[in-house]
């Protein structure tokens, strides 16, 4: 008989930013190297994840081992997620989603006016891609980790994201700080989850993304196994 392999968890992971057209050759983006992003996916796939990253425009090789779709705006992103996520065991949302888009993206180039120095752009509001993940029905939910990237009070935003956004562990990062965030090789974070006691939280110092990564699905492993964070 042929050998029989279990099949492993699958993990789906977003990393880097999206891209809002404005016409066919301006947008709306951030500063998202996609950095965090792939240091979790090859993470994943050293811990033994069937891992698909679902990747904005970001210039970084794939990971060994990683299945890569690559997608620009954050209604692309949220239409992968939504058909990935049911079969996953985990889902890391670290993509840096546009909130809102142009309203109407133009057919054709925008064009310069004379007339007057302002221009006013109407933005509508992109769907929040890991609230609708974690609100998946219990046997189709993965353990969802969301990132929050603030620039101030980080524990209230990041405990208030946990609640509202309904998720399993947020990974909370200071973006106001020198060095680390977006961009940047090296990165610091707060982790916060639920416990039948109340909101738990473990400080992660400064270290390289890939140190910072493996801690943080050494985590949300810890969590699955033991769901109480016991
Ligand atoms: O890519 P790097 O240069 O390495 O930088 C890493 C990072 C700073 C981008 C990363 O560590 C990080 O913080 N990513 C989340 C950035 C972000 O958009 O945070 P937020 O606070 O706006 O969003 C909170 C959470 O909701 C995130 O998990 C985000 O992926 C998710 N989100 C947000 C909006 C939206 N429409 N859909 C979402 O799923």
């Amino acid at each position: 008989a042929p050998p029989t392999t279990t099949p492993r968890p699958r993990a789906v992971i977003t990393a880097g930013p999206t891209r809002e057209a404005l016409d066919p050759v301006r947008y709306l983006s951030n500063h998202s190297s996609g950095k965090m992003g792939y240091a979790l996916a090859a993470t994943a796939v050293e811990a033994g994840f069937d891992t698909t990253l679902i990747s904005g425009p970001v210039n970084l090789a794939t990971p060994p081992g990683v299945t890569r779709l690559d997608v620009e705006s954050a209604l692309e992103m949220h239409e992968q997620a939504l058909r990935l996520a049911p079969k996953a065991a985990l889902f890391i949302g670290c993509a840096a989603v546009a909130d809102y888009r142009a309203e109407h993206a133009a057919e054709h180039k925008l064009k310069k006016v004379d007339e007057g120095d302002t221009l006013t752009l109407t933005l509508t509001k992109n769907p929040d891609i890991i609230a609708a993940v974690a609100a998946l029905e219990p046997g189709e939910r993965p353990f969802v980790v969301g990132f929050a990237a603030e620039t101030r009070d980080v524990s209230r935003y990041a405990t208030d994201k946990l609640a509202r956004k309904n998720l399993d562990l947020v990974v909370a990062n200071d973006v106001a700080r020198q060095g680390l965030g977006f961009g940047s090789d090296d990165n610091a974070a707060m982790l916060f989850w639920r416990t039948p006691a109340g909101i738990e939280s473990l400080d992660a110092k400064a270290q390289p993304k890939r140190a910072l990564a493996r801690l943080i699905i050494d985590h949300a492993l810890s969590l699955t196994v033991n769901p109480d964070g016991a």
